[in-house]
């Protein structure tokens, strides 16, 4: 599919992205948000609004798009036949959303063909939106326009802010913790901000000089993760594609001394 098709599609999850992102704003109350349910462990939590979200987006999209594949959070697959697939968190962050930390966003992946073509990522409480398509760079949007984001390069690990996260399941956390342990000395300090797809756009326009998390789903990582390989950045698993084991990011340069110290750390 060529560019100018990444860009249709991209400017779509954009339109479908704000109006969900507006959904959320304008229903979410004052204060705690309650928790409809939970999932893989008690504190792996879901809201009403989440699934509303969720529910506007798939509409949305296939009603534009009815032959192709849909893969969300809160949703049954749909497989499509037009080889396009989205594949979509309607509230990366729940926790963030749920305590109202303003670190909660929308994240629309588009695939083609099994290859991440297109991703949208909006921090639904701060308006903040990020694009990328797939050979055509990465920006942050400034009203409709762009600025281009070319991660900056990172910095020795001495001097590295980095940022992760935690597994919902707490015997994954347990060994986590103890690889954090060894972790921490060797680096400067750690970021813990709760939105997989925010801290890949952060780490695009050199907030943090690496990112590493365990335990996540591909509608957490796929836009987030085009738009960072889009700046320049390295995105890895621990041997090959990044996938729910490990999904580790940085700057070419520091990239290979990272991704080593993540390993003998034993996440
Ligand atoms: C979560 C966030 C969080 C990460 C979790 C994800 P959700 O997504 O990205 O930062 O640590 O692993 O599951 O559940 O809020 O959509």
């Amino acid at each position: 599919m060529s560019a100018a098709a990444g860009e249709e599609l991209l400017d779509l999850a954009r339109t479908v992205g704000l109006e969900a992102a507006e959904l959320v704003r304008s229903t979410r109350p004052v204060g705690r948000v309650d928790v409809a349910a939970t999932k893989s462990s008690p504190t792996d939590v879901v809201t009403e609004i989440d699934k509303a979200c969720e529910r506007l987006i798939r509409d949305r999209l296939l009603a534009e798009r009815p032959h192709d594949g849909f893969m969300g959070e809160e949703s049954d697959e749909l497989v499509g036949s037009s080889g396009v697939d989205w594949i979509v968190d309607p509230i990366d962050g729940t926790v963030n959303f749920i305590h109202g930390i303003p670190a909660y966003a929308v994240s629309i992946g588009v695939r083609h063909d099994g290859r991440m073509l297109a991703g949208y990522v909006v921090n639904i409480a701060t308006g903040e939106e990020w694009g990328a398509v797939l050979g055509s760079g990465a920006w942050r949007y400034v009203g409709d326009d762009r600025v281009v984001l070319l991660a900056p390069e990172a910095a020795p690990l001495a001097r590295a802010v980095v940022a992760s996260g935690f597994h919902y399941v707490r015997e994954i956390r347990a060994k986590q913790a103890a690889a954090m342990a060894a972790f921490l000395p060797q680096v400067a300090d750690i970021r813990r901000t709760g939105s997989a797809a925010l801290n890949l756009c952060a780490l695009a326009e050199g907030q943090f000089d690496m990112y590493f998390e365990e335990g996540l789903h591909l509608w957490d990582q796929a836009a987030g993760g085009l738009v960072a390989t889009e700046s320049g950045l390295v995105v890895t698993g621990l041997d090959g594609e990044p996938d729910e084991r490990m999904v580790m990011a940085a700057h070419p340069a520091m990239a290979e001394e990272y991704f080593a110290l993540v390993r003998a750390c034993g996440f």
